[in-house]
């Protein structure tokens, strides 16, 4: 038997990502509903789609009325390609050598620019490809994160001088807000005023202004005011709040589950130790389970003896040291518990739910990280 038919018997796989497609449409006609008719969403699917696959879920995005998508990396565009996806791609990440920008024109996609020497360098290497068609490229300003772009203050030079280079077309214009997920607005209404004077003065010195675009998921859900005439969601896309705050502004639901099967079950007596270090005794006399899921899967080491998991729709304690391939959870409290049944590690069964967030909150860092770690080990499997 084959490496593929193997992970594509999934009945019988040790774990798995889940990905709800019918939660992921319905997050999508929820972001539709905050926007003005002609407002269009670029969703950002770089990192695998945060982890979720990034082929089915663009294929999934596309088909439920998505018009752009945005990725990290050149590969992460080719591969959306590769599998015949046709919508217009935008690459966020730095794009300065030969081979990316070949491979930038020979894949239809499009880059980033954020500095006059980079896209001279664009436009250089283009002009020896003789592209049928300008390239369309996309200016990135900084207005405060500090990241990759061009100062502000600076637009109207560089636009200038970007939209003087041969066989380049500026598409779209575009910042990203550092704090838009933060109670206080200062700092995002100083991103958003140089913003609007920047795209002001690259308007007042002559230029019909190209498509803008502002917000991630938290910049969407402050309001209306951001939206211009495209958003770039990528985390509540997926189902999950960029902060508590925002609860009440969207009905999202989570795209992602995580699934292991049980592969033993055992009565261990008051005493007993279990996993790597002892870092559990049992108290009493109790009945374990083996997970097959670890932290060669994506499951932080650190949240041992600090996570629960549900079975049967009840939620369970784990314990003992988290391994690379397997955990052990407390079922005490479930009886007949059967070889084979699945245990949601994160998600929900029933009553009960474990999300992104609640890792996230335990090992005190953000629902993104917790998404983006699920390794590739695991096999994304698309229900509905
Ligand atoms: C430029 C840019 N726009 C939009 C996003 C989407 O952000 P979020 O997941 O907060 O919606 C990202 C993600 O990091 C980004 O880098």
């Amino acid at each position: 038997m084959d490496r593929q038919s193997i992970d594509l018997d999934w009945e019988r796989q040790r774990a798995w990502v889940e990905i709800d497609r019918a939660a992921l449409r319905h997050n999508v006609r929820q972001i539709q509903a905050l926007l003005a008719p002609a407002t269009k969403i670029m969703a950002v699917v770089k990192a695998d789609a945060y982890g979720h696959g990034a082929i089915e879920v663009a294929r999934t995005l596309v088909a439920a009325g998505v018009e752009w998508l945005a990725v990290a990396t050149v590969p992460e565009g080719i591969e959306l390609r590769s599998a015949g996806i046709v919508a217009p791609i935008l690459v966020f990440g730095a794009i300065d050598t030969e081979i990316q920008i070949r491979a930038i024109v020979q894949w239809d996609l499009q880059p980033t620019i954020y500095t006059i020497a980079q896209a001279t360098i664009i436009s250089k290497t283009i002009a020896q490809l003789v592209p049928s068609t300008p390239l369309k490229v996309h200016l990135k300003l900084d207005t405060g994160m500090s990241r990759l772009g061009a100062n502000w203050q600076e637009a109207v030079a560089v636009y200038r001088e970007v939209d003087s280079l041969p066989l380049m077309a500026i598409d779209s214009l575009y910042s990203h807000l550092a704090t838009a997920d933060d109670l206080d607005p200062t700092v995002m209404e100083l991103q958003i005023d140089r913003f609007e004077r920047a795209s002001a003065a690259i308007k007042a010195a002559g230029y019909t202004l190209p498509i803008l675009h502002l917000a991630n998921s938290a910049g969407i859900l402050v309001g209306k005011r951001l939206h211009y005439q495209l958003v770039r969601p990528g985390l509540i896309l997926y189902g999950l709040y960029p902060a508590p705050q925002f609860e009440s502004a969207i009905d999202l639901r989570p795209v992602l589950s995580v699934k292991a099967r049980i592969t033993q079950v055992r009565d261990i007596t008051a005493g007993t130790g279990v996993s790597y270090g002892y870092r559990f005794i049992a108290d009493r006399d109790c009945q374990i389970a083996v997970a097959e899921i670890g932290y060669a899967d994506g499951v932080p080491r650190r949240l041992t003896d600090r996570m629960q998991a549900i079975v049967r729709g009840q939620l369970v304690p784990q314990i003992g040291t988290i391994t690379m391939d397997r955990m052990m959870l407390d079922v005490t409290q479930i009886p007949d518990l059967q070889v084979g049944e699945v245990v949601t590690i994160l998600g929900a069964d029933g009553t009960s739910q474990i999300g992104a967030d609640d890792w996230a909150k335990e090992l005190g860092t953000i629902s993104w990280e917790i998404l983006c770690g699920f390794k590739p080990r695991l096999p994304r499997i698309s229900t509905n």
